[in-house]
Order: C-alpha cells, then sequence, then structure tokens
C-alpha cells in the first residue's frame, strides 16, 4: 500500500543491510516490550485490541454530535489534537461542505485567535469535544473554561449534552470535571502516548464528526501492523526508512524535510514533525523535522535547497490519485499563453513539478530524497501511513538508543511559565 524508495538518497543496500542484526534486535525489543519506555507501547498491538464496544459508542456519539451543531470545536494541543486535525484536512480538504465545521482550540494561548473563535461561535450551533490526557495541560484548560462558560450560557443545563471529553480512564482534574458535569467521556489508553493516539478516540471521534469512515481507517492500520509486523528490512519499508535515516545522518543531514505537493497533507506533516521531533529529539541527538508543501514554498524554500548548505536531505510523501482531478481548459485568446497546457490534468503538471523538482534537488542541488508514495487521501491510506510513521519513529529512535515514548524537555519551558504565572 505504501511504496518506499531511498534510490534518490545515495544509498546502497549493503549499508542498508548492514543495519540488519541491530533492527532486529529492536525490532523484538518493541514486540517484547523490553526496550527504552515500555509502558507506553500499546498502539504496537492497538490493530488487534482496541476497544469495539468504545469504537461503537465512538461512531454513535459522532452521528449525535453532527446531527446537533454546526460546528464542532475540538479543544486540545500536541497529541490532542495534531491526528484528528491532519486526518481531517487530507480528507475532507481545506473547506469541507458535506460536515460539521471543524475548529481546533486548546492550542495557544493567544488572546487574539481565542476571542475571534469565541465570537465567530455567537451565532452557530455548537458542539466541543475537549481532549487532554494529563487533564491539566494549561493551554487547554484555559479554552475549555471560555467555551464551557460560553456553552451553559447558550444551553444552560443542555450543555452537558453537547460537551464530551476524552481523557484518562480513572484519574486528572478533566475526567473529575466531565464526571461532575455529567459529560459522555472517551478513554485515552494508558500505555498509549499522546503523539502515538490519533488512533484512539482522541482522533477517532474528531475524524468520524467530520463524516470521515473510521473503520476504513482501522483496516488501514491493521494491513499496516500485518504488513510491518517483520524486522526484515528487504520486506519492511518502515524499517527501510528508519535505517535511511540513520545512515543520512551519519552522513552529515541533521535536518529532514517532509514534502507534500497537496496542501490537504499539510497537517499531516505538522503531526508527523510533533511524531519525530518529540519522540528523537533528545539527549543532543536526534534529526530535526521540518516540512514544505511544493510547488508553494519552491517560491520560498527552493532557493535554500537547491543552493543553502547541504544540512538537509528530503522525504518526498507523494500521493497517486489525488481528491479530484481538474482538466486545464483551452481560451480561444491565449492571451496568458498557456494554451500548451490545454486538455491536461492539473495532476499531472504536479506531478511534472514533483519529478523536475526532484532532478533538481538530487543532480544539481545534491539533496538526497527518501520517498514515500501512498496511492490516495482515503481514511484506510491515513491509517496505513500513521502505523508506518510509528513503526518508523520507534525503529529510528531505538536505533539511537532513545526512549521514543517521553518528552521530559517539554517540562522546561511549563515549569518557567508557571513560575512566572505565579501558579
Ligand atoms: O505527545 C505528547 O504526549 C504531547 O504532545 C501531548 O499530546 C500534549 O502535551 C497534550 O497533552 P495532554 O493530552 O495531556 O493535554
Amino acid at each position: 500500500m505504501i511504496r518506499f524508495d531511498e534510490t534518490h538518497a545515495f544509498l546502497n543496500e549493503e549499508e542498508i543491510n548492514s543495519y540488519q542484526a541491530q533492527v532486529t534486535s529492536c525490532h523484538a525489543a518493541l514486540m517484547n516490550k523490553s526496550g527504552k519506555g515500555n509502558d507506553y507501547v500499546g498502539w504496537v498491538e492497538w490493530p488487534n485490541t482496541y476497544d469495539k464496544e468504545e469504537f461503537a459508542r465512538i461512531k454513535a456519539c459522532a452521528e449525535r454530535m453532527r446531527a446537533m451543531c454546526d460546528v464542532f470545536v475540538v479543544c486540545g494541543i500536541g497529541g490532542s489534537y495534531l491526528g484528528a486535525r491532519a486526518a481531517i484536512e487530507m480528507m475532507k480538504g481545506l473547506y469541507p461542505q458535506d460536515c460539521p465545521e471543524i475548529i481546533f482550540m486548546g492550542n495557544t494561548f493567544s488572546s487574539t485567535y481565542l476571542a475571534q473563535v469565541m465570537n465567530y461561535l455567537q451565532d452557530k450551533e455548537v458542539c466541543v469535544n475537549v481532549i487532554s490526557k494529563s487533564g491539566t495541560t494549561t493551554e487547554t484548560a484555559v479554552a475549555f473554561r471560555l467555551l464551557k462558560q460560553f456553552m451553559e450560557k447558550k444551553y444552560g443545563e443542555d450543555a452537558a449534552k453537547r460537551i464530551v471529553a476524552t481523557t484518562d480512564r480513572t484519574k486528572g482534574t478533566l475526567k473529575e470535571l466531565a464526571l461532575a458535569k455529567g459529560y459522555e467521556t472517551f478513554v485515552i489508553p494508558d500505555d498509549i502516548g499522546g503523539r502515538y493516539s490519533v488512533i484512539t478516540p482522541v482522533g477517532l471521534l474528531p475524524i468520524a464528526v467530520a463524516g470521515i469512515d473510521i473503520d476504513a481507517l482501522m483496516q488501514g492500520l491493521s494491513s499496516a501492523y500485518h504488513d510491518l509486523n517483520t524486522a526484515d528490512l528487504t520486506k519492511n519499508p518502515a524499517y527501510r526508512y528508519a535505517v535511511c535515516r540513520r545512515l543520512l545522518q551519519h552522513a552529515g543531514k541533521d535536518a529532514e524535510m517532509l514534502v507534500s505537493y497537496e496542501p490537504n497533507m499539510s497537517m499531516c506533516a505538522e503531526w508527523w514533525k510533533q511524531l519525530f521531533g518529540e519522540s528523537e529529539g533528545k539527549e543532543e541527538k536526534g534529526i530535526l523535522p521540518c516540512s514544505a508543501t511544493f510547488s508553494t514554498d519552491l517560491h520560498s524554500l527552493g532557493q535554500f535547497i537547491q543552493e543553502g548548505k547541504k544540512v538537509l536531505f528530503e522525504t518526498l510523501l507523494l500521493v497517486e490519485q489525488p481528491l479530484v482531478d481538474l482538466v486545464f481548459p483551452k481560451d480561444e485568446e491565449n492571451r496568458d499563453a498557456m494554451n500548451y497546457l490545454a486538455g491536461q490534468s492539473l495532476n499531472w503538471v504536479n506531478q511534472m513539478a514533483a519529478q523536475g523538482t526532484l532532478e533538481a534537488h538530487e543532480e544539481s542541488g545534491h539533496v538526497p530524497n527518501l520517498i514515500i508514495t501512498i496511492p490516495d487521501m482515503s481514511a484506510k491510506t491515513f491509517g496505513y501511513l500513521c502505523y508506518f510513521f510509528f513503526r518508523s519513529c520507534a525503529m529510528t529512535c531505538y536505533l539511537l538508543d532513545i526512549n521514543p515514548f517521553n518528552q521530559p524537555g517539554v517540562e522546561v519551558y511549563k515549569k518557567n511559565m508557571f513560575r512566572l504565572l505565579g501558579k
């Protein structure tokens, strides 16, 4: 379902295979839960173990929300919103018209943003999904207090029917609040960390509210589990990708740019940045994950990639089938001199831009390129892609002897902020 190609990355089979023994041992550590961070590997078997009763409840709740609201507000930060947003934008695009509008809050302290969203909600029918594993994240708590007051003022006692909380099974401020107010709740499993949680109710409820087929998403996840559950580097593209990242970093490439030619995929790149950045960026190790959407960013970052300092490699995330293809129209006057494209599919034009850019960056820019090709922007592919990146990320971190599942560095800003806020 996913093709991975490293032939443009100046790597050879021998170098890749030199990692086989290490990969075999890291794979065993992941599977038998003996590696670093082994309390957080619930995602590995999740395609087999997820709670089917809760899954059915997610679908029912999503239908209830869809019938009640014009706007569905997802209140969460980091792993508690990026995956849902990535999925919804990938499959529905930036301006969906066949589902409630999904708005994301709880991921910023910006008073401008918060005030403008609250103002926008005034005359809308609103439902809210507040998502926090810890139940104490400040950005989320600030936004949720505003939302809760707004909902209670607008709907009175009925507000509780329009608010859903996704949080820890038993503990935390949000769990207590939800119990006290009678909100429907969904569980974030103890052994799945935030950035691996899009495949749990964290991601699934907002994705289902957007009208996306979450059964298909889980089928994609399950297919990936079966395809990628081998340590054999000749058969596992996720592990090959993990090894290529290590080889390219050894060759001096300390930054990886995930490149897509689909604006719908730009939030997938944000999600990927969190996954790899928070998992790998520790102990002064790791590759800096950054992203670009081409051809848009060829008109900004393209110059640096082509001729700037040779610090990065690119990972192309190519989509074979667009959601919609357009045929470029003929114009009898042809004053813009564009008739040479008349009758062509715009997806073909996009593909030619990708091919020309690959040649430019690789041949004269000497920028290594890894290529991940997905067939389409469907729910099944999204589920598959998530699992592909989870496996690659865990493996690439284990190859660096790093715990992929914690984020101790994130606490430092919080400590300072709390001191300054007088908490
Ligand atoms: O990956 C992570 O664990 C983090 O990015 C969290 O998702 C983020 O900090 C939000 O945490 P919480 O869900 O506890 O509010």
